[in-house]
């Protein structure tokens, strides 16, 4: 037998044995040290866990989590390169006929498409390629009932846990911030995305009206953090941004015309820290604060005139800064 015949043998014996390990999670581990710096990781939270995330429960879901995607994604994937060009190709144009996810097309709607500089998408494929993902609970079970063929308990992977308010306390204040910022975007994102695909753009729009600022409020409480969502061209006065916050949306427009991934602000003084994200638009956003004659349907319009007569939220296009973060909390 030719030694790499021998290779391949053992190593077939070697992936049989360890049947706890789903086949789907190749090679690195949670727990090995690369994981924790590979840019990847982080890109994949701040950009795509507001509705991919692992911590949702399954009826509460606007997405499915990633740990799907990749499993899914890994099908017919025998290579990185092309797993990761799968990825980017759907990212560019998330239409019904690219999508390979049926089930969930079906379930949720398409992905909304939203614009990301191709070197993020690029590091989060690897990532995703390269480490076992973090999936729900709820994951294995839900797989098994949907394809008949899941295996084993995948203790190789940490299982998600819900982000509670106070365990983010030593991370690095950018960190936290951003922490605060997009939990908080969860809350909103799955309230709203759920909204619009079971009831429709006008019932989301009066439950943003009566809940948006609530909920904010209420992860404020959560975090002992003060979150705000600001903006230059608010639609409820409450949200507009200060002088100093305009500065920031300023620079984060900047970002976005050099193609550029931001990076949270931070600014620390004596006695608390602020930190500054900017929020940016996808394609459904468009509905509610998209070109008023064309995005946006008219019984929108007439309600959005009717909460909001000073409304200035309207007219945007996907990745533009809608606003930003504004977070401030105690050293
Ligand atoms: C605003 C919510 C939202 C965000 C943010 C989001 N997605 Fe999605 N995505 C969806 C929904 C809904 C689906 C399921 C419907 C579908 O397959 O198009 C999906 C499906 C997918 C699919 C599978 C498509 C298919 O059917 O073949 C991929 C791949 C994907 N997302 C990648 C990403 C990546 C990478 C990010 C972050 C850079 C991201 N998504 C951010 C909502 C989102
Ligand atoms: C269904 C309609 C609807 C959709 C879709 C929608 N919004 Fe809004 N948005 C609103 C309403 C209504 C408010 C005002 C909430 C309030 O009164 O507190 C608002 C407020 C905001 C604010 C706070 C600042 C301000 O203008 O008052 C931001 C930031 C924001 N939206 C961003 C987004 C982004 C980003 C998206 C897409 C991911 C989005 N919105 C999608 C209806 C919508």
């Amino acid at each position: 037998m030719k030694p790499i015949t021998l290779l391949l043998l053992l190593a077939f014996i070697f992936s049989c044995k360890d049947s706890k390990r789903p086949s789907y999670s190749n090679k690195k581990k949670e727990n090995t040290p690369e994981i924790q710096t590979h840019s990847g990781k982080k890109l994949l939270e701040t950009n795509c866990y507001v509705c991919h995330n692992p911590t949702t429960t399954e009826e509460s879901r606007i997405a499915p989590p990633m740990i799907a995607i990749k499993k899914r994604y890994l099908k017919g994937s025998t290579t990185k390169e092309n797993f990761v060009n799968e990825i980017q190709a759907f990212i560019k144009n998330p239409t019904k006929e690219n999508a390979k996810m049926y089930g969930a097309v079906k379930r949720f709607g398409v992905m909304p498409k939203q614009a990301f500089p191709e070197e993020t998408i690029q590091q989060i494929a690897d990532y995703m390629f390269e480490f076992d993902i973090e999936k729900p609970e709820w994951f294995e079970e839900h797989y098994k009932e949907q394809h008949g063929n899941g295996r084993g308990n995948g203790n190789g992977m940490r299982k998600g846990k819900p982000e509670q308010g106070n365990n983010f306390k030593d991370l690095p204040y950018s960190e936290r911030g951003l922490k605060y910022a997009l939990s908080t975007k969860v809350v909103l994102g799955k309230n709203l995305m759920g909204k619009i695909q079971k009831e429709g753009t006008l019932a989301a729009l009066k439950f943003c009206n009566i809940k948006a600022f609530p909920l904010t409020d209420s992860m404020s409480v959560v975090h002992k953090a003060v979150i705000k969502r600001v903006s230059d061209k608010p639609r409820n006065s409450k949200n507009k941004a200060n002088a100093l916050e305009n500065g920031y949306i300023t620079i984060f427009k900047e970002d976005i015309k050099a193609n550029k991934e931001s990076e949270p602000i931070v600014v620390s003084s004596a006695e608390n820290v602020k930190v500054y994200y900017p929020i940016k638009t996808n394609s459904m956003c468009l509905q509610c604060h998209g070109k008023s004659n064309s995005d946006i349907k008219s019984n929108t319009l007439a309600q959005i005139d009717k909460l909001y007569p000073k409304d200035l939220a309207t007219g945007y296009s996907e990745n533009q800064v809608r606003g930003i973060w504004s977070i401030t909390f105690n050293k």
